[in-house]
Parts: structure tokens; C-alpha cells; sequence
């Protein structure tokens, strides 16, 4: 195993009388760690800051041959821990104000800026320590700051089952290997507030639609909000969770090209009318494609008034020829379109509407996303907030 290897070549003293063999030896296999860790920690676009986290985590238990690896990071005030358990290691995160005070081991590290080491926990009176500590039975520990920028992230502690000691050549590793997961993880706390940027950029835009269409406050936040609850039950990737979310957002953006009297009209629209007012998901996705960091919304953006049975607009898409995230919009936004005022009607009871959602399952809806929806609402999961 790729941690066993290390740890041999970094304790394994070379054989008397071969002391070429045995530091070529660990040469190579010291190369072969850092060309799998250059690869596991290096930079995804995709990946948010909690999924480098956590990858990083997973090399540095494997590299370091440790028992436990925990990264706090000050700012969310979380601690991310990894343990291995049977050789496999598995995640967990907690809530809790470990980093910051003084009293606790990462805090020494970080106010140092050097690695702090505490050979048998049980008898270290200074530091205080997060129960998983004690209920993973870690003896001995490593903390290192994760700096950058002139900046301290958090810090990384390195657990072990035993008591021991730390050669000064898997310190140096570990100091290495904090820097690498700092940069990874500062790198990826950038993209998310970029993502937040443009979030809020976003929600901008679509607040300007909604003014000029009064009756639709709100609807595509709620929207929004409804979709990510589905996503998430579906377990979706956060890259198509992002997908989802900024479709959901901007499904009816291509309202902005329709005229006012036609968007704003209180009476029936004529068959004409109806047809300019069905043209909007076109022009959204003309022009959100243009747009790099939404591009993956698009099929959101231009499918969601497709229905499951082929008889929807623009396309006449049916099943699974529409794209997940249209057949996911659909039925938030039906939702609460009719459970919502509008000029020409008063909102529907809820309880009406979802017995509309069972009736249209496999025709207008997804059967399987209407059933969740219904699920999801039934167990009382599913509730917007614009104000969250
Ligand atoms: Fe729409």
C-alpha cells in the first residue's frame, strides 16, 4: 500500500554495506508518493472547498501512514476529520470551536507557525482536545498551520493509535504536505466565494425581471430553493447541483425579452400572445449560453415548459430526452406558480395543486421527480425562504 511504502522509506534505515541500493530505493518510491499526491491535490475546477478538504485529507492519511488526519479551518469555525478504520478510511465533519482558542493544539500552531507535537496526548495537561480524539483512542499527535499568503487558513493535525515519535524527516514531509493542502484548499475558498459572486450577481439579474413582472416576486428563488432540495435527495454532484441551481434561477430570464403588455396583460392572452410568451425559454438560453459559468444551466433554462410526454415546447422532448435538470425545474415551478397570486386568479390551496402534480406524474411531470416532490412536501421537507 502507497502509506506503507512511505513509512518504510522514510523509518527504513538503509542495509549495512548498501547504502546506495537502499536510499535509490526510497528515492523512487518517495517520487512515486509525490507524483500520486501532486495528482490527488492538485487544483479541480470543479471541486468545492469541503471535496479538497477532504481529498486532501484522504492523501495525507495514506501518505503519513496515520490513524487520523483532522483539518480545521478557522473561518468556518469546522473541523473536517478523516480516520482509518480496517485500512479504509472514512469522513466525518464537526461543528465545533476547536481551532480558534488558546488552550487547544492547532492554536499553538497556528500562533507558532510551526509544527507542534505531543507524543502521548493522555499525559499533556496544556492542550485541550475534540472527543473524537478520545473516541478514535489516538495517543499521540501532530499539528501543522496551514499558511498562505501571509495568512493562516487552519491547522492539520495528524493522529496516531500509538505512542511515538516523529522523525525529523516525517516532519519535514508533513510541514510539505500541509503547504500543498494549503494552497489546494486557499485556491478552492477563492473559486467558492467567486461562485457566491457570481450567485449574487445572478440573483441581481433575476430580481430586475421580477420587478417588472410584480406578480412573480420571489418565484424564482422559490424556485431555486425547491430544486436544490431535489437535487440533493437525487444526490447530484455539486457540479450539477450548481447546474441545477443557477436553471432554477434563471428558468423564465428570457421573459425579459417579452414585451410589457404582453407580460404584464390581466386578461387571457391571445393565441398569438401565447405564442410571443412561448418563445422565452428560447431566448433565455440564447442568452445565458453566452455566458461561461452558466453554461451547464442552459438545458434548464430552455427545456422546463417540456412535458414528460412529449407534448411540452420548445423541442417536444419526451422522458428522459429532457435534460434532468428541466425535468427537476418543472415541478417547483408549477408549484408554486399556482400556489402563488397572480393578476388573473387567486393562489390555489397547496393541497390542490399537489393533487395536480399526482394527476400530471408521466404526463406533464417525471414520475419519478413528482413523486419525490410529493414525498419531500408530505414529510415537510420542503419549504421556502427568499430571506434565507
Ligand atoms: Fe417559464
Amino acid at each position: 500500500m502507497l502509506s506503507d511504502t512511505l513509512t518504510r522509506a522514510v523509518r527504513k534505515k538503509p542495509p549495512a554495506g548498501q547504502p546506495a541500493e537502499g536510499l535509490l530505493r526510497s528515492f523512487e518510491e518517495n517520487v512515486g508518493v509525490w507524483a500520486k499526491l501532486y495528482s490527488d491535490s492538485r487544483y479541480d475546477e470543479e471541486a468545492d472547498t469541503e471535496t479538497v478538504v477532504g481529498k486532501s485529507l484522504e492523501t495525507l492519511l495514506r501518505v503519513l501512514g496515520a490513524d487520523g488526519c483532522s483539518i480545521s479551518i478557522a473561518r468556518w469555525n469546522q473541523e473536517f476529520l478523516v480516520r482509518r478504520a480496517d485500512g479504509r478510511p472514512s469522513r466525518s465533519t464537526h461543528n465545533r470551536d476547536t481551532m480558534i482558542h488558546a488552550g487547544c493544539l492547532g492554536h499553538d500552531a497556528l500562533r507558532s507557525g510551526t509544527p507542534h507535537f505531543v507524543r502521548s496526548i493522555a499525559h499533556d495537561p496544556l492542550h485541550y482536545y475534540p472527543s473524537s480524539v478520545r473516541e478514535n483512542e489516538f495517543r499521540s499527535v501532530v499539528c501543522f498551520p496551514l499558511g498562505v499568503r501571509g495568512q493562516t487558513l487552519g491547522a492539520l493535525s495528524v493522529y496516531f493509535g500509538e505512542s511515538r515519535s516523529l522523525s525529523p524527516a516525517e516532519r519535514d514531509l508533513g510541514t510539505a504536505l500541509a503547504q500543498s493542502a494549503a494552497l489546494a484548499i486557499d485556491h478552492s475558498l477563492l473559486v467558492d466565494e467567486s461562485r457566491r459572486n457570481y450567485l449574487s450577481t445572478v440573483q441581481a439579474l433575476v430580481r430586475s425581471l421580477e420587478a417588472r413582472d410584480s406578480d412573480t416576486s420571489y418565484h424564482s428563488l422559490r424556485v431555486t430553493q425547491y430544486a436544490t432540495v431535489l437535487g440533493e435527495k437525487l444526490d447530484m454532484s455539486s457540479r450539477e447541483l450548481r447546474a441545477l441551481q443557477y436553471g432554477a434561477m434563471l428558468h423564465d430570464i428570457g421573459k425579459i425579452g417579452i414585451i410589457n403588455e404582453i407580460l404584464n396583460k390581466k386578461g387571457k392572452l391571445t393565441k398569438e400572445e401565447y405564442g410571443v410568451m412561448r418563445e422565452h425559454p428560447l431566448i433565455g438560453a440564447r442568452i445565458v449560453e453566452t455566458v461561461d459559468f452558466l453554461r451547464d444551466a442552459v438545458p434548464a433554462i430552455r427545456h422546463h415548459h417540456e412535458m414528460f410526454d412529449g407534448s411540452g415546447y420548445p423541442d417536444h422532448l419526451a422522458g428522459s430526452e429532457i435534460p434532468l435538470i428541466a425535468r427537476i425545474v418543472t415541478v417547483p415551478d408549477f408549484y408554486d406558480a399556482l400556489t402563488t397570486e397572480r393578476p388573473y386568479r387567486a393562489p390555489l390551496d397547496p393541497s390542490v395543486v399537489l393533487g395536480e402534480i399526482r394527476k400530471g406524474s408521466g404526463k406533464a411531470f417525471d414520475p419519478d421527480i413528482a413523486d419525490l416532490f410529493l414525498s419531500i412536501h408530505e414529510r415537510g421537507e420542503l419549504s421556502a425562504d427568499p430571506c434565507a
